[in-house]
């Protein structure tokens, strides 16, 4: 399964993405026809044509992939293995959609390329009609019928946990890896060269931005979870690739367009750029900046400002990364720097990076900052501290997408285990239940082969969940490299 590909001319192509576009007008398509199906008879114009619509939707997947697969797990809805981005205009319809298919206990649809609008026919009316007894017994009763009236290019099969689609993302994780190690490269020879005063290539710049942003779109969870590795030897540039994923994410999580999100990730990866004009003696100093030292510290995204102006390779200069770079400190309240003396508004993009960086900071181990804080610590302290100076509603956006135990945190459970969290719960009501792989058992002897658990999971007998999280420790405290899990 190849979903990334390269170009002539070197660009990564996210054909997810148009299996993405393709997937939804499929789902589109199935909720007008069961729609119609429930209000009028099969004859009926209206039902004629959605079907219609099912069969050439689904015909330009099955003749190019050769087979066409929709797959529900949890709040997810796959399409040949790419998650579908839901929005408000398609909401709706996925929402009816899996209502029929969960009352059937079906979590999957494979059909083949010979399928004809007779199937489909059959298939969609039999899913119309009310299903019999539990959720297992209804999905024998639609294997059972699909059969008996002759469809034999359209299966289906029971709802897949989201634990197991999880752990086949290893080749996600592949890409995701690719990408973040070339990315950190080029970061640190673009900063490099600034640093010696040599001219950068806005081509180069470019390329590593759209693969993050394509990365982003294609597998949110696995570039996230590149954001725990955090190389202290290398923190200014992987601060640089972190910050760039983390605002990239959200950015699309506030619904931002491809074009949007490059922007908004030119920006991030370079919101420090101004930090090559600051001596490494001043950079890497261990303890507290004296106030010289903080003076040419603070003046950093000044310089940066100034540097983007030399990024060459673009229309024109990116003005929207200029400003962020100039705006990530200033804090919503301009109590940052640098001051402000006039009235004025911060940018959207500077205020999303503002929060990215505030958490990858925080979260990572720097020279002046040994012990680095528990992610969860770090939200809530953004969110509920007004004097940081944060945009609430971004940093509620970004608690929603991180989950309140974000990506990489190690937690001590009930059960005396210990466990790292790998994904947060697709339900935004449980975001207290993230996914997690317990890596030592309640002795504290470490697993070999860490399971991956659903916190949400409860116990049959008793209806209470089988593990909670009590609280969040610090892995350098039992030698345990978050990454390793995650990454
Ligand atoms: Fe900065
Ligand atoms: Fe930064």
């Amino acid at each position: 399964m190849m979903m990334v590909t390269r170009s002539e001319d070197g660009l990564i192509q996210d054909t997810s993405a148009l299996l993405s576009g393709e997937g939804r007008k499929v789902l589109a398509a199935l909720y007008a026809t069961m729609r119609s199906l429930r209000l009028y008879p099969l004859e009926n114009q209206v039902v004629q044509r959605a079907l219609a619509e099912v069969e050439a939707s689904a015909r330009i997947s099955l003749n190019r992939e050769g087979r066409l697969q929709l797959r529900l797990a949890g709040d997810f809805v796959f399409f040949n293995d790419v998650r579908l981005r839901l929005d408000l205009g398609n909401y709706a319809s996925f929402v009816f959609v899996r209502k029929i298919l969960e009352a059937h206990g079906v979590g999957s649809i494979d059909v083949n390329p010979a399928v004809d609008i007779r199937e489909w026919t059959s298939f969609l009316s039999l899913l119309v009609q009310e299903p019999e007894g539990t959720a297992q017994q209804a999905l024998e009763s639609v294997q059972q019928r699909i059969q008996q009236a002759g469809v034999e290019n359209i299966a289906v099969g029971p709802a897949a946990a989201l634990v197991d689609t999880l752990s086949l993302s290893e080749e996600a994780k592949e890409a995701a890896r690719r990408t973040y190690a070339r990315s950190v490269s080029v970061v640190k020879d673009v900063m490099t060269s600034v640093r010696l005063g040599k001219a950068w290539s806005g081509r180069r710049v470019k390329r590593v931005v759209l693969g993050i942003v394509d990365q982003v779109l294609h597998d949110e969870a696995a570039m996230l979870g590149m954001t725990t590795l955090r190389d202290y030897d290398e923190y200014t540039f992987t601060h640089s690739v972190n910050v760039c994923i983390l605002s990239v994410a959200l950015g699309q999580k506030l619904g931002f367009s491809r074009h949007q999100l490059f922007d908004l990730g030119l920006g991030a990866l370079f919101h420090d750029v101004g930090k090559s004009r600051v001596p490494l003696s001043v950079l890497n100093k261990e303890g507290r900046l004296d106030k010289e030292e903080w003076r040419v510290m603070s003046q950093h995204p000044e310089f940066g400002l100034i540097l983007l102006f030399d990024l060459h390779g673009f229309e024109e200069p990116p003005y929207r990364a200029m400003l962020t770079a100039y705006e990530h400190h200033m804090r919503t309240d301009f109590t940052g720097y640098p001051r402000v003396v006039r009235d004025r508004w911060m940018g959207f993009f500077s205020r999303i990076v503002a929060v990215a960086d505030a958490f990858d900071a925080a979260t990572s181990k720097r020279s002046y900052q040994y012990i680095p804080f528990p992610p969860d610590e770090v939200l809530r302290e953004m969110r509920d501290n007004p004097s940081r100076g944060f945009d609430a509603t971004i940093v509620k956006a970004f608690v929603n997408m991180m989950g309140i135990y974000p990506v990489g945190t190690l937690c001590i459970l009930d059960t005396g285990e210990l466990a790292v969290v790998v994904a947060p719960s697709p339900n935004p009501e449980e975001l207290h239940r993230p996914l997690v792989r317990v890596v030592s058992d309640a002795s504290g002897r470490k697993l070999p082969e860490p399971p991956l658990v659903d916190l949400s999971e409860e116990d049959a007998a008793t209806g209470r969940p089988v593990r909670t999280i009590v609280k969040t420790t610090d892995p350098d405290k039992y030698s345990i490299t978050v990454s390793d899990y995650v990454a």
